[in-house]
């Protein structure tokens, strides 16, 4: 039984001070949801206090990106896996649709990142989609396994097995533009088949894959019921505390 993931990604919002606020609002609210394991990922400048805030919670931390270099190095700017692990996350975010869009990130880079992450016991959640116009041209299945073997490319079934995927597309991210349960659960079981083909049924039956978009208290529930969705990835409703709690909350009633 795959245990679900419900993860927060804040993108660049919150000042430290609204970090911290918007966390211990919403400690209490999920101190019993035991059902799933609950992910925030404040940004960079928020990420040491809120590990501080949020240890020996039942709430983990995640980065939005980390470095393709492992170890340490003359790379400015960069923030390494390592890193991130010393300061007490427990995830990383890798391949956002925005990192691709707007950053320039690849599945060539992304298997970087993956492999620094693995590399430095942080579970990445490795995010994939296509955009409208690949989605009108009848390219989801292409795109979504290129996204995935590229990604994933060389890693071992071990290292598969920790990967958290979050199938994100891009059409739905930010727009109030759900993809409904049965085209996301369609996605999914893809997903699951590529990777059993490549690395094992087992691998396949153990890795999480995520919906991501626009996902909100109001349609979790639906989405959670469908097979092969195992949490979700959630934007704009996880900035505040409520709502997050709320999707938190909806996880576990249908299974
Ligand atoms: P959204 O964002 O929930 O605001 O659509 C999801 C995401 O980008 O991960």
């Amino acid at each position: 039984m795959r245990r679900p993931v419900v993860a927060g990604n804040w993108k660049m919002h919150k000042l430290l001070a609204e970090a911290v606020r918007l966390v211990l609002d919403l400690k209490p609210r999920v101190v019993n949801s035991h059902h799933c394991e609950i992910v925030v990922a404040p940004p960079f400048t928020a990420l040491k206090t809120i590990c501080d805030r949020l240890n020996g919670s039942n709430i983990k931390v995640a980065a939005q990106d980390c470095s393709d270099q492992p170890g340490e190095g003359a790379f400015t700017g960069e923030v390494s896996a390592e890193m991130l692990k010393d300061i007490g996350c427990s995830y990383v975010i890798v391949a956002h649709s925005e990192r691709r869009q707007f950053y320039g990130e690849t599945n060539a880079s992304a298997n970087k990142k993956l492999r620094a992450a693995l590399g430095a016991s942080l579970i990445p959640i490795y995010c994939v989609g296509e955009d409208l116009a690949q989605r009108d041209a009848g390219l989801v299945e292409q795109i979504v396994e290129q996204q995935v073997l590229e990604g994933l490319s060389g890693l071992t079934s071990e290292q598969v097995s920790h990967i958290v995927i979050a199938y994100e597309p891009v059409w739905a991210i930010g727009t109030g533009r759900t993809a409904t349960p049965e085209i996301a659960s369609s996605v999914h079981g893809l997903i699951r088949s590529r990777l059993a083909k490549c690395w094992g049924r087992e691998v396949a039956e153990q890795v999480r894959v995520l919906y991501g978009g626009s996902v909100k208290p109001e349609n979790i529930q639906a989405l959670m019921a469908a097979r092969d969705i195992d949490g979700a990835l959630v934007g704009g409703a996880s900035l505040e505390a409520e709502s997050f709690a709320r999707i938190v909350n909806y996880i576990g009633y249908d299974r």
